[in-house]
Parts: C-alpha cells; structure tokens; sequence
C-alpha cells in the first residue's frame, strides 16, 4: 500500500516538474543563441553610426583619423564588443574620460564599426547585454 502511493505520489510530482523542465531547456536554447551572436549579423543600427559620427567629429576626430583604427584595429580582433566600449567609456576622450553618456558612447562605437567595414542590421547596439560576449573579430 505505501509503495503504490509512492508511485503515484512520483508521477505527480514529475507532472508538475514538467512544464518547469521544458522552460529550462527553452531558455538555455535562448542563452545559446544569444552567445551565438556574430559581429556579422550587423550589431548596431544605420542610425546609431550616424548619430555615433555626428558625436566622432565634435569629439573624436581631433584626435583620431580613420587611419589610426586601421592600424590598431587587428589588436582587437580578438576581444569583444562590450571590451571595446567599455575602453572608450573609460579611456576616450582621452583629455575627458567619461564626459559623454552611455548611449553617445554606444552610437560613437557603432560608428567606429561601420567604419571598419562591419554591416549594419536591424538590432541596435547593446554593449553590455544582448552584444556583451560577441567577438570582434574581422568583418570578411
Ligand atoms: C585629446 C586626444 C584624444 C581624443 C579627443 C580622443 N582620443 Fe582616443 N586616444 C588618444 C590617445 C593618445 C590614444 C592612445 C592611448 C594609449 O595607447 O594609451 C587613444 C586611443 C584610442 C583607442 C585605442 C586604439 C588602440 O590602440 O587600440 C580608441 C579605440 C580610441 N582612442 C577611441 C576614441 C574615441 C571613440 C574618442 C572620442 C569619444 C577618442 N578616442 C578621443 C587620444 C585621444
């Protein structure tokens, strides 16, 4: 008698666990995707670079020409977007570290982007989420 009211005690506690187990595999299916991410797929906005090169010339450009990315760009290759932001946050303008908001700094890196090659998409440029762990790699 205590066993069969194990079992059936078993087979309700797995239908409730169910439903649970199904959203765990559901959402480290959306974990992977998101880690899935490439540079390639366009991590920024056409608008973003545009903002980011209004942004570029006022405060950038003094400094920094476009030949000065293409030099140092192979150095980055291997680290990824949020890295690179998180460097011009804290390091750029480097005679006002930190002078701009979060979001300038975004669109001034989505610009830095489109200047190296990389495409454009629909998705805007999220450094420290849905972009934090993509790799900078080469646009070809
Ligand atoms: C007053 C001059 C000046 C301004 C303005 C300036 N920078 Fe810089 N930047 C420098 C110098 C100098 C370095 C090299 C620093 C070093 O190597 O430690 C540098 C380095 C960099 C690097 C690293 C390049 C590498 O070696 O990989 C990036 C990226 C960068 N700057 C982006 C920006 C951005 C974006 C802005 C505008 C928000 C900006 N800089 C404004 C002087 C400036």
């Amino acid at each position: 008698m205590a066993i069969k009211n194990d079992l059936t005690m078993n087979k309700t506690v797995y239908k409730a666990l169910l439903p649970i187990t199904l959203l765990g595999a559901f959402s480290l299916t959306m974990v992977s995707s998101a880690q899935d991410k490439s540079i390639k797929d366009g991590i920024y906005t056409a608008a973003q670079a545009e903002s980011g090169k209004e942004i570029y010339d006022r405060i950038c450009a003094g400094c920094h020409n476009q030949r000065f990315y293409e030099q140092a760009w192979p150095g980055w290759a291997t680290r990824t977007v949020e890295q690179f932001w998180f460097y011009i946050v804290s390091d750029m303008p480097q005679d006002n570290p930190g002078s701009l908001y979060d979001d300038e700094y975004t669109d001034v890196a989505a610009y830095i982007f489109s200047l190296m090659g990389y495409p454009a998409g629909d998705e805007p440029m999220d450094p420290t989420g849905a972009h934090v762990d993509v790799l900078i790699g080469s646009p070809e």
